[in-house]
Parts: structure tokens; sequence; C-alpha cells
């Protein structure tokens, strides 16, 4: 089966409107390299503005699981479609670990994205100390196992295989060990989504750079890249969307 690559950027708790600027020389390598999707996803008060710049497509980073309700200081699923929003990440490592978002949550997450119409990026992956201690797949399937929609169709749903250790680090795994993580992946996938699971685009993330993008999305399974740090500025996120084309 032919996945289209995608590769997604997470500007995190970086970005201003100055920083938008950015967008324009992205858009324009995603207009260059028509075989690859990109997105953005800029922190909440950017969405509008990234969303209005241009045709690029520009994602959210989390989401409450309900479409709206007394929920302070929350943004809903639906409010980020109005804001221009395509996609939305959802369950990042960051968010697991800082705002104690179990599986369930994310799983709801994912239900309300995808509820409104939009595609959910759902991350997963394994601390050190679980990888040190030879659970790495298992962990990861575990999540899956509740983090992933029922029914969930392939055309609104991603997974990002985000190794705890890999983010911000400059680490990456061996391209056998991401192979063998994303093999189990779509196997996994499979036994929770039968034949759908084959058009559910795998995404790597943790320390993607441009002198190590293109090893990685030559690896079996590696459907693109969900990036951070080199996401921020356009000379190092075009040669990313280069070597996915
Ligand atoms: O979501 C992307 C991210 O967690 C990876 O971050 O900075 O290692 O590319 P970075």
């Amino acid at each position: 089966m032919t996945r289209r690559k995608l590769v997604a950027g997470n500007w995190k708790m970086h970005g201003s409107l100055a920083q938008l600027a950015e967008l324009d020389a992205i858009a324009a390598a995603a207009r260059a390299n028509p075989a690859v999707d990109v997105a953005i996803c800029p922190p909440f008060t950017l969405i509008g503005a990234a969303a209005a710049r241009g045709d690029l497509a520009i994602g959210a980073q989390d989401c409450h699981q309900n479409l709206k309700g007394a929920h302070t200081g929350c943004v809903s699923a639906e409010m980020l479609k109005e804001s221009g929003a395509r996609l939305v990440i959802v369950g990042h490592s960051e968010r697991r670990t800082d705002q104690r978002e179990t599986n369930e949550e994310v799983c709801a997450k994912a239900r309300a994205v995808i509820a409104v119409g939009l595609i959910a990026i759902v991350c997963v992956g394994e601390t050190e100390a679980e990888r040190d201690a030879g659970q790495a797949v298992a962990v990861v399937e575990a999540q899956l196992q509740g983090s992933i929609p029922a029914g969930a169709r392939a055309a609104e749903l991603v997974v990002a295989y985000e190794p705890v250790w890999a983010i911000g680090t400059g680490r990456t795994p061996t391209a056998a060990d991401v192979a063998a993580m994303h093999a189990a992946i779509r196997a996994k996938l499979g036994g929770l989504l039968g034949a759908e699971a084959d058009g559910v685009r795998i995404l790597y993330g943790g320390s993607v750079k441009p002198s190590n993008a293109a090893e990685l999305m030559a690896v079996a399974n590696v459907d693109g890249a969900l990036v951070g740090g080199a996401s921020l500025t356009a000379a190092d996120f075009v040669p990313i969307i280069e070597a996915a084309a």
C-alpha cells in the first residue's frame, strides 16, 4: 500500500507572530514537493494567523475531549477547526508526563478530533528505562491499545512513534530499532483496526534533523516525521521535507 509521507512540525511552546514569517518558505517547499504532506502545529494563539497566512496545513498540539462546556482554559477540537486547524496532535509524551494524561483521555481526545472532521496524530513512545528493560514494544502496544479510537479510518488517524529519550536530546534509535518498532506498531494497528491499518501513517519523531532525515525516511513503515526543534525555522525544516520527497 502506498502511503503519502507526512512531515509535521510541532512548535511546542515556541513561536510568535513574527516567527510566522518562517511559514512562507515552508509553504513554498510544500508546493515544490507535492508528493509530501506538510503541516506545522504552532501554539493555540498562533493557529488563526498561521492558517490565514496561506495554504500550508496548520495543526494544534492538544484539545479537550469535549466539544464544549465548563472547562476553563481549555480549547475544543471544534474551536480548533474554526480557527483553521486541520490536524491535532494528542497524547504527546510531554502532556502524558506534565499533565498526567492517560491513554483513556488521549483516546477521548482523538475521538473528539475525528468527530469534527480533523486528523488526529496520536503519539506513543517508551522511556529510556522501559527500553533498557526490554519493554519498549510492550509499552507502545499498550499505549496504542488504550489510545486508538475503535473504528478509526486511515484518513483520519496518524500515529507518531516518539521514543521519549530521543526527544530534544540529539539521540535517535538505530534504523533497525525504528524498523522493528514501526513494524510492531503496524501489526498492533492491524489487530485494532483490521485492513484499515495498512493506510495509517506512522511517523517517527525524536531529534529528526536535516542530517538524519533521509536515513529515517527510508526505513520501512516510516511514513514521515513529527519534528520539534528543527521545525522552528525553514532553514532546518525544508531539507526534512525534501528528504521525505
Ligand atoms: O513532537 C515532536 C517532538 O517531540 C520531537 O522533538 O525537538 O526532538 O524534534 P525534537
